[in-house]
């Protein structure tokens, strides 16, 4: 398999930036006074783009973290969620920003927004940098999106191949 480069560094940061900007002008109207919005970064993948995005908020965070797979190895999904680490802080009376690098079948987000939802969050969003809308399984609705991007293998800037390629700061598509 070959890797072609696909988003540079870059077009990341745009995106990135277009999605804090937007992300912060939302919040600034949303918190309440010293009320901090729980920005809940999903691992592994979503690191990168978490750590990146998080610096270019100008509303005040707290961070939380979960662990879901749903790739087995290779690249093809096991079609089920594996919910392998819960977020540390109670999700009750909090405004939660979930982060996630790419909204695939649909199936990570739909299970988190269950399993948030069932806590009484305050509201609970995503924002998700990247979206394969063909590869759909389960209908979502992605509150901020950095861009569509057609079905192709990617990996880098988290994303990952049997665990290589996460620290690229580039993604691009095997082939
Ligand atoms: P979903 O549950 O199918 O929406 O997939 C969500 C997760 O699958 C993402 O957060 C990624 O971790 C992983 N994933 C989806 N597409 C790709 C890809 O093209 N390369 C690497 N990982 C991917
Ligand atoms: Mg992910």
């Amino acid at each position: 398999m070959k890797v072609h480069p696909f988003i540079n560094a870059e077009e990341i940061d745009r995106l990135n930036t277009t999605l804090a900007k937007k992300i912060s002008s939302d919040y600034q109207n949303i918190l309440a006074e010293k009320e901090s919005l729980l920005v809940v970064i999903t691992l592994k993948g979503a690191l990168l783009f978490g750590a990146d995005l998080i610096r270019k908020l100008t509303v005040p965070i707290h961070v939380d973290f979960v662990r879901l797979a749903s790739y087995g190895a290779g690249i093809k999904s096991s079609g089920e969620v594996r919910f392998l680490k819960d977020i540390e802080s109670s999700p009750e009376g909090k405004h939660i920003l979930v982060l996630d690098e790419i909204i695939d079948s649909g199936r990570t987000w739909d299970f988190l927004r269950k399993r948030l939802g069932a806590a009484n969050p305050k509201s609970l969003k995503i924002c998700a940098l990247l979206s394969k809308p063909s590869r759909r399984e389960i209908e979502v609705t992605i509150d901020y999106l950095g861009r569509e991007v057609e079905d192709k293998f990617l990996v880098g800037y988290g994303l990952d191949f049997n665990e290589d390629y996460r620290n690229l700061k580039e993604i691009s598509y095997l082939e």
